[in-house]
């Protein structure tokens, strides 16, 4: 059993909320601002340890720094919470001219930079894998997406992975090239959706 990471949700902004399909227990989606990147600290934590040899490319460290940075340039992201405990995160990284970094390693990407929208860093509580809580993030990442006016959605994930490659096609998200990272050779696909805003 993993440890759990808590959050308060009071006074977040609630994206959307919900009760899980054949569990009788309820889970808002918020919005996460800078003042939660301890807990975004903690369940990275968590989510790394629970990758096995050979799964590292699954899933990249990121510093506190970082997360900083990345809300400071007006990026976003988003947690859902059960009862106070965090079951899955994801940042949203919305580019602008002043901040054009995309987080995307090889792949030719649509203009302009502020059409983009990319999820990194998806993770769901290893307890609780298989419940659909990737599926929720990415449903509520092309939402916020598509709300701010974005309307090219982009990921990139590790070929072996096939959960995480799955779960964006299944929701339309598709493979639309190859590439490799040149920090460390991991194969990627690059998705893409184009959303209608
Ligand atoms: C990839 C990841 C986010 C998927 O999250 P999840 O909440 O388990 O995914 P979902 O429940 O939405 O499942 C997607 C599909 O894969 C299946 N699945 C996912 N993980 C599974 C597991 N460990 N065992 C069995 N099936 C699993 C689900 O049953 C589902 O299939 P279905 O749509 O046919 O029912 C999660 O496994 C994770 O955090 N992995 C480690 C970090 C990582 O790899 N991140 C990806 C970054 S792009």
């Amino acid at each position: 059993m993993q440890a759990s990471v808590k959050l308060d949700t009071n006074g977040k902004d609630v994206i959307s909320e919900g009760q899980f399909e054949n569990f009788n227990f309820k889970y808002q989606i918020v919005s996460l601002t800078s003042a939660d990147i301890q807990t975004m600290l903690c369940f990275q934590t968590l989510i790394l340890g629970s990758l096995k040899p050979g799964e590292e490319g699954y899933f990249l460290e990121k510093s506190e720094s970082f997360f900083q940075e990345h809300f400071n340039t007006g990026s976003k992201a988003i947690a859902v919470v059960s009862n106070s405990n965090v079951l899955g995160q994801a940042l949203i990284v919305h580019p602008n001219m002043q901040y054009p970094k995309t987080g995307m390693t090889d792949m030719v990407l649509p203009e302009p930079v502020d059409s983009l929208s990319i999820i990194q860093g998806v993770g769901a509580h290893p307890n609780t894998r298989g419940m659909k809580i990737g599926d929720k993030l990415i449903k509520a990442w092309l939402d916020v997406a598509a709300n701010d006016g974005r309307h090219n959605a982009l990921a990139e994930t590790d070929q072996k992975n096939h959960y995480s490659w799955e779960l964006f096609v299944k929701n339309g998200v598709n493979i639309v090239s190859a590439g490799v990272d040149p920090s460390d050779g991991t194969q990627l696909y690059n998705h893409h959706k184009v959303l209608k805003i």
